[in-house]
């Protein structure tokens, strides 16, 4: 019997169906069990050949529910809006209160910046004061290397903003960074922003050797995924007697327990983590339904979350002048163009459910989406709780893979209205009902 519990060589090399072959051989026993990952596969060969081409070692495809979080009205445009994500409550929650705050004006935009920026770190062997009192030179120089790169972004209305040339003392006294500011139009702009960042590094030294001065070592040129200048403000607002959410407080109440709640968020980092995570519950499902970086999205948001020094929530609440407003603030950075977007069938058909939008309109949705989740979380939690909600999804879920007949999912449904719902639980409630 062939060993297969040693290193896999000359993998990449296999072709695909080798590659599924090797890895059924390696992970589950026997190389015809490859069937199960084919069983996945699209029936249209050309789609599913364009999936394999996204990533490296495609075995298969791993589905996920693409749902819709209907009426978010943002800036008074009526948005339908694509969710993914495999998680029950999360779509059902920011549909409540999505719904609630159509009825009392929707999400507002109060601020919107679309800078990012990138890096060139390097050492500096010459004299730090020369390059500084020469900097404009040096940046206009740099910029002209980019030109064939950025005149394409100009057109479209993006392109270099700024130049930021400091010392990184606590590194060593040559230690340079120069940061650059960009507006990637409606592209994510990653390629963007990496390929101007690494024809700005191989200039340095040409600048350098121009002007007679020692020769400088680029360390690396990236871009940031700490976009802080690349963030949305959504707001919701309504007058305390509006805010009628819970049948268990009076709206003033209700509003005072949800401020705390948020107050704690913002002073106690426990809280805040799970506070933000619920944020990006509903941010991340829009940001993968339309084929963009969630991972970029959550080191910013996270990062952002800790700018001042200690981790605290993204969002705020207070109550003012007998209004109660929450606003989220989000940092992220999102293409409509280029990458995924239009590659991925599903991503350019949730891009298409939301009539094309820009980046600048995609950040707005998704920081929307986000805050709803964020308020049906709060309010859930400062009123029922949010295990009431969880469970009744739980339920569904149990009763599908169970698959219990409608009869019994409605038996079922009253049976745990009031009862703690478990696998174990409901598989003893259908073997009773039989
Ligand atoms: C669960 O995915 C998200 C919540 O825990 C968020 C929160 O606590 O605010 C409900």
């Amino acid at each position: 019997m062939k060993d297969t519990s040693g290193k896999i060589s000359g993998f990449s090399k296999l072709s695909a169906a080798e590659k599924r072959r090797t890895i059924a051989e390696h992970c589950l026993g026997n190389a015809e069990d490859s069937g199960q990952f084919e069983a996945f596969h699209f029936a249209d060969e050309a789609l599913q050949q364009k999936f394999e081409q996204f990533s490296e070692n495609t075995l298969t495809n791993h589905a996920l529910p693409f749902g819709v979080i209907p009426n978010v009205l943002v800036d008074d445009k009526l948005y339908h809006v694509p969710a993914v994500v495999e998680e029950s409550s999360v779509v059902a929650a920011a549909s409540k209160a999505a719904s609630f705050w159509y009825d009392r004006g929707g999400f507002k935009t109060i601020a919107q910046e679309s800078i990012k920026n990138g890096q060139v770190y390097f050492e500096w062997f010459d004299d730090v004061e020369w390059l500084r009192n020469n900097k404009s030179t040096f940046f206009d120089q740099l910029a002209e290397s980019t030109a064939e790169l950025t005149n394409n972004m100009e057109k479209r209305g993006g392109g270099i903003r700024s130049f930021l040339l400091e010392q990184m003392p606590g590194i060593s006294k040559n230690t340079l960074k120069l940061t650059v500011e960009v507006n990637t139009a409606d592209s994510m702009g990653a390629n963007f922003i990496n390929s101007l960042l690494e024809t700005i590094a191989t200039e340095i030294p040409v600048f350098a050797q121009k002007n007679n001065r020692k020769a400088p070592e680029v360390l690396m040129a990236i871009l940031s995924n700490y976009t802080p200048k690349n963030f949305v403000t959504m707001q919701v607002a309504a007058p305390i007697e509006q805010m009628t959410w819970s049948k268990l407080y009076s709206p003033e109440i209700f509003a005072k327990r949800f401020v705390q709640a948020v107050n704690i968020a913002n002073t106690d980092v426990s809280r805040a983590v799970t506070h933000n995570k619920g944020i990006m519950n509903g941010s991340d499902a829009v940001i993968l339904a339309t084929g963009n970086d969630f991972r970029a999205a959550e080191a910013a948001a996270h990062a952002f979350a800790a700018r001042n020094g200690s981790y605290a929530s993204l969002s705020e609440a207070v109550i003012e002048n007998g209004y109660f407003s929450m606003k989220l603030t989000l940092p992220v950075a999102l293409g409509t163009v280029g990458g995924l977007t239009k590659l991925h069938p599903t991503a350019a058909l949730a891009l298409n459910m939301l009539g094309n939008p820009g980046a600048d309109e995609l950040m707005k949705i998704v920081a929307s989406a986000g805050l709803a989740n964020n308020f049906a979380a709060v309010a859930s939690l400062v009123t029922t709780g949010i295990q009431r909600g969880h469970m009744k999804l739980h339920l569904d879920n149990i009763l599908s893979a169970e698959k219990a007949s409608p009869t019994q999912i409605k038996a079922a449904k009253v049976w745990f209205t009031d009862k703690t719902v478990s696998v174990s639980a409901v598989r003893e409630f259908l073997a009773n009902s039989r």
